[in-house]
């Protein structure tokens, strides 16, 4: 809730009477003549020159309010007089002066705009930004609405478009170096984009579901909701089951204890590019994200029939979370596993419905490489790559030897045809 703290008395009605009267009288003659309703006197001065939708400023830059739009914003509906906010100008001092003080909102709204001053664009402003968004970008001018108005630029249904004015706009992006690049196009097509424009939208994250409004930090900020170390608890406060499924992992147990490397939701889903569990280009997208961080156990499962069938984009194969889970990964030693000795027979048989004991044993991440696991591999495969070495090596030199004597054949030869011409 906004702490509002009213301008001085006088500036207000100071009798609950004469003020609905007033109310009433400037209502009427407003509908009469077609302008806004607003306190009595003080607007409809400002309005005689600035109720002109064509009014401009001498370098042609407009200087019109809309006064229907004005009476339908929040501040219309509060009865604000223009002064209230340009309060250096005065209905008793026409005409004004061209240079006016810019509006501090803060004189009403003083806890907004201490929220405001922390958060990555009210620093960026700081910082000497011109681009970084303000009050009026995120809400508007003179048709500032409730939130929970569903025209108001705020309203949980708008704002993909209205952060999407910066974050949306490809020049923008490029001229500002905007992080992330144009967020907005990735979002909208991501699941809880499109959750956004369907039955569900109401419980659909948009942007500051996420980021916040007037606590929007940047990543870097040990304090931002989309700081490394806090996206399970962002994306938590929706998905409560993930969450505390994910706590018990050995990925969420090792962030328990504050260790990083281990992945958050974003690093297997993204941010905002978030698709449904079981399309096939997740499934096999996602085995890309387990390889960024495990490139080992990513090569030897490609040496396999399911990695290289998944490869080629495939995803009714057994992919690394077919085998492990994925919220609930733990290491093989551990009982509960998926691939433990006691669950491993289990897992296959999820889609080898007659696999045994000993077809469990197969090896899913075989390494030619590695003596130690795969001693049979390994032999077989320095014995296949020595075959081959000695192969192409034999035939290779043998080519050779050949190349070098037909070449001193046909040098002959053309030497013998050369002379036989001269000769002639
Ligand atoms: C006689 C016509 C007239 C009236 C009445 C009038 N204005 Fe203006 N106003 C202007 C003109 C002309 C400009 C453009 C000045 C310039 O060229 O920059 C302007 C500019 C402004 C600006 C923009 C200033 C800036 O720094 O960009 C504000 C704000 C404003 N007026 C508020 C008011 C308010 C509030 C009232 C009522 C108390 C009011 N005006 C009454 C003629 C008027
Ligand atoms: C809730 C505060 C608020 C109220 C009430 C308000 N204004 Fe403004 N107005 C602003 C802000 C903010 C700006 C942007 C420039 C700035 O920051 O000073 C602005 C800009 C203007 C401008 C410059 C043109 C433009 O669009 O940038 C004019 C003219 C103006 N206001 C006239 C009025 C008139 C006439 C009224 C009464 C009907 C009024 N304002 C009521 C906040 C307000
Ligand atoms: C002269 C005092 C005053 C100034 C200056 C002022 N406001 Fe307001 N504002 C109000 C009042 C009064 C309300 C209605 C508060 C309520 O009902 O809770 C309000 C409501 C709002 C709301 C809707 C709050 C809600 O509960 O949804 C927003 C958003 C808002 N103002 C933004 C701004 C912005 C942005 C500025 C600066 C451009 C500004 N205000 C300047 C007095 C002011
Ligand atoms: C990046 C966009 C953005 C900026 C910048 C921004 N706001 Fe907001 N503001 C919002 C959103 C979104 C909401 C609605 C929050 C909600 O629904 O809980 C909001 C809510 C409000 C409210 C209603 C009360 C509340 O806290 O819910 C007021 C008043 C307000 N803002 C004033 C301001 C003022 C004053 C500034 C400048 C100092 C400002 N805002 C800057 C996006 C912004
Ligand atoms: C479901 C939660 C969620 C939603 C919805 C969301 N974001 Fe994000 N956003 C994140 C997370 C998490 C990060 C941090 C990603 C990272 O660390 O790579 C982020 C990062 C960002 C960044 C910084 C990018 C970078 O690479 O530095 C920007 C800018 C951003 N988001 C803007 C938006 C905008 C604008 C919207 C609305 C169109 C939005 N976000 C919607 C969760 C979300
Ligand atoms: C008027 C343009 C504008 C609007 C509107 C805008 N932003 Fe931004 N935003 C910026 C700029 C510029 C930056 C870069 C600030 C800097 O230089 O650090 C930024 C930075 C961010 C970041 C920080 C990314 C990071 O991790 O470093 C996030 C998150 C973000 N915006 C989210 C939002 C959300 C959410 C909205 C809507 C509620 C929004 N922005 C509306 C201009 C805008
Ligand atoms: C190590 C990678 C990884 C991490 C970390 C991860 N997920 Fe998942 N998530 C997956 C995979 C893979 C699936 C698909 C599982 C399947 O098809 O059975 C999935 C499925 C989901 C689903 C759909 C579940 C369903 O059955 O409908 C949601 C929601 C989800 N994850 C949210 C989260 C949240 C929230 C977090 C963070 C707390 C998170 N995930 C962390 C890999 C991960
Ligand atoms: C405001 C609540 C909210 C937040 C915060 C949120 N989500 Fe969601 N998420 C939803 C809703 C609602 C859906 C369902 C959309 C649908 O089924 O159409 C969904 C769908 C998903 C799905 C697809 C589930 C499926 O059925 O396959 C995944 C994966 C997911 N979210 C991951 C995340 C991640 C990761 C984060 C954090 C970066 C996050 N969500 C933050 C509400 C949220
Ligand atoms: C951001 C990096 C990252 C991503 C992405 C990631 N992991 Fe991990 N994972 C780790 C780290 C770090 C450990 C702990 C390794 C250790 O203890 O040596 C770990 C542990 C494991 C373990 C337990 C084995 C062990 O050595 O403790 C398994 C199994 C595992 N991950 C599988 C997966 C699968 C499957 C995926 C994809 C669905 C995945 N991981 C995605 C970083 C990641
Ligand atoms: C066909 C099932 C299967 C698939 C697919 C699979 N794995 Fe495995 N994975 C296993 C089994 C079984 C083990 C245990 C092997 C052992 O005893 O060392 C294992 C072991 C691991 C380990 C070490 C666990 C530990 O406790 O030491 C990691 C890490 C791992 N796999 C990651 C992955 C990743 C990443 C992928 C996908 C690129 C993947 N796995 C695909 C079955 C599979
Ligand atoms: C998500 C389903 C799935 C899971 C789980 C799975 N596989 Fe497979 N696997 C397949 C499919 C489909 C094929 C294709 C050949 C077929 O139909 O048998 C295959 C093929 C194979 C092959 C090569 C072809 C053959 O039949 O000789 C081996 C070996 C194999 N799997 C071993 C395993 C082992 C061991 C496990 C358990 C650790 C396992 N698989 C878990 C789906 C799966």
């Amino acid at each position: 809730m906004t702490t509002y703290r009213p301008p001085p008395l006088s500036s207000f009605p100071r009798i609950g009477a004469i003020f609905a009267i007033l109310c009433l009288g400037s209502i009427a003659a407003a509908v009469a003549q077609g302008t806004a309703p607003a306190a009595p006197g003080v607007n409809e001065t400002c309005f005689a020159c600035h109720g002109d939708k064509d009014a401009k400023r001498a370098d042609g830059r407009s200087i019109a309010v809309e006064g229907a739009a004005f009476a339908q914003s929040v501040h219309g509906e509060m009865h604000l007089k223009c002064t209230d906010c340009h309060s250096d100008v005065s209905a008793q001092k026409l005409p004004h002066p061209e240079k006016l003080k810019p509006v501090a909102c803060a004189s009403c709204h003083q806890n907004e705009v201490k929220e405001y001053s922390n958060t990555v664009h009210g620093i960026a402003r700081k910082g000497g930004s011109t681009v970084a968004a303000t009050c009026t970008d995120c809400h508007g001018l003179h048709d500032i609405k409730r939130a929970k108005d569903p025209a108001s630029r705020t309203n949980h249904a708008n704002l993909e478009a209205t952060c999407g004015k910066c974050h949306g706009n490809d020049a923008m992006v490029a001229s500002a170096k905007l992080p992330g690049g144009n967020i907005v196009s990735q979002f909208h097509d991501s699941i809880h984009g499109k959750a956004l424009t369907g039955a569900a939208a109401a419980s659909a994250p948009t942007c500051t579901n996420c980021h916040g409004a007037h606590t929007i930090r940047a990543k870097s900020d040990p304090e931002s909701a989309t700081n490394r170390a806090r996206i399970p608890d962002t994306c938590g406060n929706c998905h409560k089951k993930e969450r505390a499924q994910f706590a018990t992992s050995q990925h969420g147990q090792m962030r328990h204890e504050g260790n990083l490397a281990a992945p958050g939701c974003n690093d297997c889903h993204s941010a905002h590019r978030i698709q449904q569990h079981d399309l096939p280009a997740f499934k096999t997208q996602v085995i890309n994200e387990c390889g960024t961080c495990h490139a080992d156990y990513l090569s030897t499962y490609r040496d396999t029939f399911h990695g290289q069938v998944t490869a080629l984009g495939y995803s009714s194969m057994a992919t690394c979370a077919s085998c492990h889970g994925s919220h609930e990964i733990l290491p093989a030693s551990n009982p509960a596993s998926t691939v433990s000795p006691q669950n491993r027979l289990k897992t296959c048989q999820k889609c080898h419905a007659g696999a045994s004991e000993n077809f469990a044993n197969y090896d899913p991440h075989a390494n030619r490489h590695d003596r130690a696991r795969n001693p049979l591999y390994y032999y077989a495969a320095l014995f296949m790559d020595w075959l081959l070495i000695g192969v192409i090596g034999f035939f290779g030199i043998h080519t050779l030897f050949w190349f070098v004597r037909s070449l001193r054949a046909r040098l002959a030869r053309r030497t013998d045809s050369g002379n036989t011409e001269e000769k002639r």
